[in-house]
């Protein structure tokens, strides 16, 4: 017990979107994996590709924000896209593909790569193509060339492609389908392109349903919440590096605030260190942060989730949030709103599309924002 506060400009812990965590736990596994296909497909041997998938908060964008910096290390040019809806995502993408291509010189290889970015462009509002250019015709299906022409022109500069792209789920089924198509023909072809697609878990069927043969192009890394060892890490590793100690009863009151939701943790960990007077830092601390932990946690992630939902479909997810936790038959969830399925068909329908709920298995549904169900008990309690 020292009494006094532990410096916070020296806080190590990094809750955020996408901010990288000061210890990296539990993924060192798929990290190697990925390092040793890519470092296959450019001895031209064949990879699978990786599908990661997770809720809200687990460490999706982070994982894919290491692994895009591990492909520059081993020889790969990235080309990194956020689905975001509309146009924007493939005008990102065909921006980076056209940097690649154009770094990598002119030979003829070069030349059909521009040329198939020209045809996708030009169905693309808003890239205002050359007018020289327009030799190549507006043709959608072109992005699957354009994926297996970038990685053969990006041959010739003895660089390899890597395709990182977040928030898959909301990419487009028909986009969705063309890169499915350009990541298999290129690995038919022998071309280094490595694929790694990360979105919220109904990614996999969108997936499988996109093409039949996707399912096997990918191998999937399903990011879980991290066990209490992995909690432990995450929290005393970071401090350790600077002299500061964590007692286990105060790791311990961390894995069961969090459930071992990275984000959670994080969250936890910051504003314990913050408001933390003994050393080593105690339960008694973890449990003084809890004010701001939980009101930051309202005022942020979950508030901007909320904000997300129309106003018609906030009975839906009061209804969810009813039922507790985990996973709902959908049936139940009309139930709870008095109605039948096919009548609340399409609430659910655009909840999923916002990413606020998914769909486990057929006839299920869940939300995807862990501990989403009590927030939304606390915040929403009543009916309109
Ligand atoms: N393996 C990990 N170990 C410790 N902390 C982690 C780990 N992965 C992510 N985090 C932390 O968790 C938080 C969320 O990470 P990230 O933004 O990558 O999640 P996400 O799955 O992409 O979430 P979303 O679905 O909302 O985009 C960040 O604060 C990050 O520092
Ligand atoms: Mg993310």
């Amino acid at each position: 017990m020292s009494g006094e506060r532990y410096d916070p400009v020296a806080n190590p812990y990094a809750p955020g979107a996408g901010t990288p965590p000061p210890a990296l736990v539990g993924r060192d596994e798929t990290i190697e994996g990925t390092e040793i296909a890519l470092r296959r497909l450019r001895s031209a041997r064949t990879s699978q590709h990786l599908l990661i998938t997770g809720l809200r908060g687990v460490g999706k964008t982070v994982l894919l924000a290491k692994l895009a910096s591990l492909g520059e290390h081993v020889g790969y040019r990235v080309i990194r896209v956020e689905a975001v809806g509309g146009d924007d995502t493939l005008r990102s993408l065909l921006r980076q593909a056209r940097r690649i291509v154009e770094a990598a010189g002119g030979g003829s290889a070069v030349r059909r790569a521009l040329r198939s970015i020209e045809s996708v462009s030009l169905t693309v509002a808003g890239t205002g193509a050359a007018l020289e250019r327009q030799v190549a015709r507006p043709d959608r299906d072109a992005l699957a060339d354009v994926l297996v022409d970038v990685g053969k022109a990006a041959v010739d500069a003895d660089v390899g492609v890597m395709l990182a792209i977040d928030e898959a789920q909301r990419l487009d089924r028909h986009d969705l389908r063309r890169i499915l198509a350009g990541i298999h023909r290129a690995g038919q072809d022998g071309v280094p392109l490595y694929a790694v697609v990360a979105g919220l878990p109904n990614l996999v069927g969108e997936v499988a349903k996109a093409a039949t043969y996707a399912e096997r192009l990918f191998t999937v890394a399903d990011l879980g919440p991290l066990s209490p060892r992995q909690v432990a890490d995450a929290v005393t590793i970071p401090a350790r590096e600077i002299g500061v100690a964590w007692s286990p009863a105060a790791v311990e009151r961390i894995v069961d605030r969090s459930d071992g939701y990275p984000f959670f943790v994080q969250t936890w960990a910051f504003h314990t260190w913050n408001a933390a007077v003994d050393d080593p830092i105690s339960a008694g601390d973890v449990d003084r942060a809890a004010p701001h932990a939980e009101s930051t946690l309202d005022a942020s992630f979950f508030a901007a989730r909320i904000a997300r939902i129309p106003a018609s479909e906030v009975a839906y997810v009061r209804a969810l949030a009813s039922l507790g936790p985990g996973p709902h038959r959908s049936g139940d969830v009309a139930a709870a709103m008095g109605k039948t399925t096919p009548q609340v068909a399409a609430f659910r329908d655009r909840l999923i599309s916002e990413g606020v709920i998914y769909s486990p298995r057929y006839g299920w549904v869940e939300f995807a924002i862990p501990h989403f169900d009590r927030h939304v008990a606390r915040e929403l309690p009543d009916r309109p």
